[in-house]
């Protein structure tokens, strides 16, 4: 293990911190130490068994090489690299580049020798428009990374088919190949048929690995490297915590401890669960999580196929912004939430806060001290008022926001993940209930097959004039 850990705080959930009726009491912890001791050995069985692949991503060194070659090979001509995708085709990469690029990175010129970064993860017209006529001058030196397992996801899809209708009018067939790198399953689907057809750049997307556990395969690796981030270390990070969250005592196992204690909360009346990062770095790792926690343990059945319907709802905040707009419900609302915060102890830039003005002696205690020190007071201050009320709050502490931490953070969330579904008894690989909403928009949009679907969605695509007010 090169660098220093992250690390998960859990003193602020127990009943010597809450009380017993809030707090996990020492009894229930050795209960829960029980039950999720079992569960690591059966997962660890499973993973060597080859059933959740996505565990082997950090060490396939295949994959790195082949995208460092194209990295290699696109690189020098990239002045802007467009990545168009969805859910788990988009959100790891958005949260690797705010975490691990600079806040000005795609603005300023001098923070930055890579492309340009802009990812599509909607089919929003204005949006998109507003992109294509700034790019229309530039797409010579513009690579898009179009990013679908399946390639018949509809968004992903149609902003594919207008940027290659584009490209083959502007820069003709060698230019579209050119600047279109495809990265989709590597046997099967029509993205592959697609991008085997018209002969793209091509990247995989493991089999099976979902889209929500991808983000260190080819999916996030790409345009990560792109643009500048070191995907090495972003994997010996995730590398390093597959030694801690492999690890047979429940007790050093972050990611056992962590789904055991978001499922004893679940289980007694904290049906959401928010994530509140202190630093702007990690908001788009909260985003991610808020996929990777709903999409994996909403279900309406368990393994045995009892009905359950079951899941935790995650939802983000950011600290100290929401500190202003969320604080008041958290703290004097329903008790129904656990709060995990993700803290920095070191930023990568730090700024003194400036002398006190004259007439504003109230100011002085903020005057010389570190903008760093102040976000983590506020942090510390928020905690304790939430524990004021007996709301239970853990903490992931990051020394520093930088690959490797990066890195170790999506693997343990990933096998939180898994635990955690085990621990609820469901399967956390599946999304059955995204596909119907899927499936009525081919019926809307006349996709053929879907008739009969389009005849019973009718009826509610008509307004009815006795309930517009
Ligand atoms: O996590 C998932 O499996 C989903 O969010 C998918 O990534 C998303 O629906 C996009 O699917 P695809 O990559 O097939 O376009």
């Amino acid at each position: 293990m090169a660098q220093s850990q992250i690390r998960l705080y859990y003193k602020n959930v127990t009943a010597e911190i809450i009380g017993d009726e809030h707090g996990i009491t020492t009894t229930q912890l050795t209960a829960l130490a029980e039950k999720t001791s079992l569960l690591i050995q059966k997962l660890n069985k499973e993973r060597q068994a080859g059933k959740t692949p996505y565990r082997d991503l950090s060490f396939e060194t295949q994959t790195t090489q082949k995208v460092k070659e194209l990295v290699g090979q696109l690189k020098d001509r990239c002045e802007n690299l467009v990545v168009l995708g969805i859910g788990g085709s988009a959100l790891g990469n958005i949260a690797l580049q705010t975490a691990l690029n600079p806040y000005m990175y795609n603005l300023d010129d001098s923070q930055r020798q890579e492309p340009r970064l802009f990812v599509f993860d909607n089919i929003d017209p204005d949006q998109f428009g507003s992109f294509l006529d700034w790019v229309d001058n530039k797409l010579d030196k513009t690579v898009f990374n179009v990013i679908s397992k399946s390639g018949q996801t509809a968004e992903t899809a149609s902003l594919f088919m207008i940027v290659r209708q584009l490209l083959l009018d502007k820069l003709g067939l060698a230019g579209y190949k050119n600047q279109v790198v495809a990265t989709t399953d590597p046997g099967k689907g029509t993205l592959r048929t697609i991008a085997d057809k018209d002969g793209l750049h091509c990247l995989d997307v493991p089999p099976g690995v979902g889209g929500r556990f991808s983000a260190l395969s080819a999916v996030g690796l790409f345009s990560a490297a792109m643009c500048g981030i070191d995907i090495d270390l972003l994997l010996e990070g995730a590398r390093d915590m597959d030694v801690r969250v492999s690890c047979e005592d429940f007790y050093k196992n972050p990611a056992a401890i962590n789904a055991a204690i978001n499922y004893h909360y679940y289980n007694h009346g904290k049906k959401i669960s928010v994530m509140m990062p202190y630093s702007y770095a990690l908001k788009d790792l909260a985003d991610w999580y808020r996929q990777l926690w709903a999409e994996s343990l909403g279900k309406a059945y368990s393994l045995d196929g009892s009905e359950v319907h079951i899941g935790p709802t995650p939802v983000k905040a950011l600290g100290a912004t929401d500190q202003h707009s969320q604080i008041q419900l958290y703290r004097e609302g329903p008790n129904d939430k656990l709060f995990t915060f993700l803290q920095v102890e070191n930023f990568v830039t730090d700024l003194k806060i400036g002398p006190t003005p004259d007439c504003a002696p109230e100011l002085s205690f903020l005057a010389g001290k570190d903008l760093s020190i102040l976000l983590n007071c506020e942090k510390m201050a928020t905690e304790y008022a939430l524990i004021q009320d007996k709301r239970p709050c853990l903490t992931v502490l990051f020394d520093k926001v930088n690959e490797y931490n990066v890195g170790q953070f999506i693997y343990l969330y990933e096998v939180t993940t898994s635990f955690a579904g085990a621990l609820f008894g469901i399967n956390p690989y599946d999304q059955p209930a995204v596909d119907l909403g899927k499936q009525a928009t081919f019926a809307l949009m006349g996709k053929a097959g879907y008739e009969k679907l389009a005849q019973q969605i009718q009826p509610l695509t008509k307004l009815d004039a006795d309930y517009l007010v």
